[in-house]
């Protein structure tokens, strides 16, 4: 059972919701049964599909008791059993995080799952909780008085991002049901209730989303590094997949232009031309393209002064697009760019499903000055749509990218988060994209890796018959 805050394609905000929504559905395809609970927000997936009901608790927060309900998807449309957890007010809202009741809210998510499961006949024989908006359960089943029968339920958590940690002040212990007071320290990280630090001593295994991953956590963790090498037997990093399901050029309904390793030069070129009909580009420079939440884990705030650099440096040679939201100032900042750089640059502010995919199939590069990257799903499915991963080296990006200077490698790597860096990786992008030669063979290459989750689903599984 994987209890999560986010599962494509009813609520996505980044990664999270791509993994939950292809990991299940291929762990079911390899004959084992997976399914997924997580909040009911009110949102389109929602309002177009068939629920049933399958049960209805009734439990507290605190001093506030409330009634949840669980719905199911009764046609199975994603390849796995659906549960939403419906909370009256507090869960059914459009947005999935940004509340300012936010502890409230995931903290009566968890302790409605874990009620609902008390409530079974059978037991599951693994709980895998993702991020620390389900990092409270682990505790819970150890802990509380109330689901001691719980507690020999293994359970796993999966760090996807280890940034945010979902802090709350001691004041709000109660929220907890009734727990072990001996175990207060199983809850806290400096004085706080960290849910996120919680889940890592609590749970069985850890695993995060990448090897390399793993190894920065133990010496930049957001203050959790001393955890991680204290706790390093019960970790592991297991690399995400991607769902070549929904990711496939050949078949990508977001997209006109279908194409496979075959006719990619001509798909693309297609897709690339819509694209730059669209946002006033010229087709016959490289269109370098950047897709994610504009925060400081991902460089966002370099990019303006990072195309500016180029532009001044290296001339007016190639294109620049940008797709993604987060810090206002950063957002300012891309869209003033437009006024100096019309027809060269462009962006979209917000968030855009099917302009994602256009641009995967459209770009030739795609840029990531990620300062943090846990794995990163967007290199992935640039390679298999043929565009080039620009990328600085760090954590999953590191495990799945190879510099085109390695022998047989395919990306661009560079190593600092610095404009001088990345202004020199798109050099180094507008030279390999006058090699007409080497830019076909690279794009052979990365369109020919495999990054399916096959492989990532047998790990997994090992993991969970290791908890037996
Ligand atoms: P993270 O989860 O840290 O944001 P990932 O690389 O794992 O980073 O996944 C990001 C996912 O979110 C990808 O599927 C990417 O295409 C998508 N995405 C990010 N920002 C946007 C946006 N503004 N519009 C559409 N899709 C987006
Ligand atoms: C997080 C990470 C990202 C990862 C995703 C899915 O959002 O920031 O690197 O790919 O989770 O695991």
């Amino acid at each position: 059972m994987h209890v999560s805050a986010e599962c494509y394609p009813v609520a996505k905000a980044g990664g999270l919701g791509d993994v939950v929504g292809a990991l299940p559905k291929y762990q079911n395809n390899a004959g084992h049964i997976a399914k997924v609970v997580m909040p009911m927000y009110r949102t389109k997936f929602l309002l177009s599909h068939q629920w049933e009901v399958v049960h209805k608790g009734y439990t507290n927060l605190g001093s506030w008791w409330f009634t949840y309900t669980i719905i199911k998807e009764s046609a199975n449309t994603l390849g796995f059993d659906l549960y939403l957890v419906d909370i009256n007010g507090l869960l059914d809202r459009e947005k999935i995080y940004g509340y300012d009741d936010d502890p409230e809210r995931f903290t009566a998510f968890q302790i409605s799952v874990v009620d609902w499961i008390s409530a079974w006949e059978h037991r599951p024989d693994v709980i895998h909780v993702h991020d620390y908006h389900a990092g409270l359960i682990p505790f819970m089943l150890k802990h509380c008085f109330r689901y001691q029968h719980l507690q020999l339920i293994p359970t796993v958590l999966t760090i996807h991002n280890a940034q945010y940690q979902g802090w709350m002040g001691w004041d709000k212990s109660n929220f907890i049901p009734s727990w072990d007071p001996w175990k207060w320290g199983m809850l806290d990280w400096k004085n706080t209730i960290n849910p996120l630090a919680s889940g890592i001593k609590c749970a069985w295994k850890v695993t995060t989303v990448s090897w390399s991953y793993l190894e920065e956590l133990r010496v930049s963790a957001n203050g959790l590094e001393a955890l991680f090498e204290y706790e390093r037997g019960k970790c592991s990093g297991i690399l995400n997949g991607i769902d070549n399901l929904v990711w496939d050029p050949a078949t990508d309904t977001y997209i006109q232009h279908h194409y496979s390793i075959e006719d990619a030069k001509e798909g693309k070129a297609k897709s690339k031309q819509n694209l730059c009909d669209t946002f006033d580009l010229d087709p016959a420079k490289p269109l370098i393209v950047f897709i994610g939440r504009l925060v400081g884990e991902k460089g966002a705030d370099l990019l303006p002064q990072a195309f500016g650099d180029s532009f001044y440096h290296i001339g007016r040679e190639m294109n620049f697009l940008v797709l993604g939201s987060g810090f206002p100032e950063v957002e300012r900042a891309l869209e003033d760019l437009k006024i100096y750089a019309q027809g060269d640059y462009n962006a979209y502010i917000g968030y855009n499903e099917s302009l994602s995919h256009l641009m995967y199939a459209g770009a030739d590069f795609i840029l990531m000055p990620s300062r943090v990257e846990p794995c990163g799903l967007n290199q992935m499915y640039a390679m298999r749509y043929g565009t080039v991963p620009i990328v600085r080296d760090t954590g999953g990006l590191r495990d799945t990218v190879v510099d085109f200077g390695v022998p047989g490698g395919y990306g661009i790597r560079f190593s600092q988060v610095s404009v001088g860096d990345i202004t020199q990786a798109i050099w180094r992008a507008a030279e390999l994209y006058n090699d007409k030669e080497k830019m076909e063979e690279i794009r052979e290459r990365m369109m020919n890796l495999d990054f399916s989750w096959e492989t990532s689903v047998g790990h997994y599984i090992d993991l969970y018959r290791s908890l037996k």
